[in-house]
């Protein structure tokens, strides 16, 4: 574990402006769909308090594959779980498409969550008493979508990411890589403006964390979904626009990079994602070979 740990001291910290100045949201139109502010989280833990962010800031433009890289404890989750209204700050503010999330009540949350939000996690969530196709139809129960629509856009997503033969399987009955597919599909099927996905090749060999990573960003590219990947595999990062660096719960580094799914490469509906692209277009002013150690 690598946080910043302080005592507990009656320190009045610094004259934070990020404490009394409000968000003022951005329009959606502006290029932007994910801003973060002056973002800070103290946990207390008996007569300590571990700081798991600093004070973050970040921007996100739409359509942007954006990898938040760093080793274990350095604070991803949380920012993750910040972002996505899972938590609360102890300050700072978290504007999604316009809105403010920090600013949300429980109750707005659940809902801004199932409309705008899909997740991608390490341990896949699939209900277990679910087949493949009724967890992947799940979202759009809450977008008041038909039961017959539900089913034939579950079974196109299936398809696209492989399980054509796997619609009536639980679970139990899929392996990891399998089940992660799954996740995948769920998470993409209401095409919501953000998808995060936290360690999502965590519990995979690197054969599948290969197949996996090629999934979901494939799928992001094609519906130019916004994504953003918490991990601390420097080879997961070779497949983002974007490499932000957290350390100790601060931002140590921010450079683009170039993807190896770029992100002009057309796609069709016949071609499902698979083997890696060698293809590769340099953006201007972009950074290859990102590398971090492993945590
Ligand atoms: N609920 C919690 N209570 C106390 N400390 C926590 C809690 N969650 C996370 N932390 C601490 O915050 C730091 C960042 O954790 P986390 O965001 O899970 O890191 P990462 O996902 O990068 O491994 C760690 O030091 C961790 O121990
Ligand atoms: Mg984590």
């Amino acid at each position: 574990m690598s946080a910043v740990e302080e005592r507990l001291h009656p320190s009045p910290g610094p004259p934070g402006k990020d404490s009394v100045r409000r968000a003022k949201p951005v329009a959606a139109d502006d290029g932007v769909i994910l801003q973060v502010r002056g973002l800070r989280k103290v946990y207390e833990v008996e007569d300590e308090k571990v700081v798991a962010l600093g004070k973050i800031s970040l921007q996100i433009k739409k359509g942007e594959i954006c990898c938040i890289l760093g080793t274990s404890g350095s604070g991803k989750s949380t920012l993750l779980n910040i972002m996505a209204g899972l938590e609360k700050p102890t300050r700072g503010h978290v504007i999604i498409a316009g809105r403010e999330v920090t600013a949300m009540s429980e109750k707005e949350l659940a809902v801004f969550r199932r409309q705008n939000i899909g997740f991608i996690f390490q341990s896949y969530n699939l209900m277990p008493q679910d087949t493949a196709l009724e967890n992947v139809a799940m979202p759009l129960v809450f977008k008041g979508v038909s039961k017959k629509e539900r089913e034939a856009r579950a079974k196109k997503m299936l398809a696209r990411v492989g399980l054509k033969g796997r619609m009536k399987h639980r679970p139990s009955q899929m392996s990891g890589g399998q089940q992660q597919r799954v996740g995948i599909a769920r998470a993409f099927i209401s095409q919501p403006p953000v998808v995060f996905a936290d360690e999502p090749t965590g519990n995979l060999d690197s054969h599948t964390t290969t197949e996996v990573m090629e999934m979901i960003v494939r799928m992001a590219r094609r519906y130019h979904e916004t994504l953003i990947i918490v991990t601390h595999d420097g080879d997961i990062a070779r497949y983002a626009d974007r490499i932000v660096r957290l350390v100790d719960g601060a931002i140590v580094s921010d450079t683009e990079n170039v993807s190896v799914v770029p992100r002009e490469e057309p796609e069709t509906d016949a071609q499902p994602a698979q083997a890696p692209s060698k293809r590769k277009k340099p953006l201007a002013d972009s950074k290859q070979g990102q590398k971090q150690t492993k945590g």
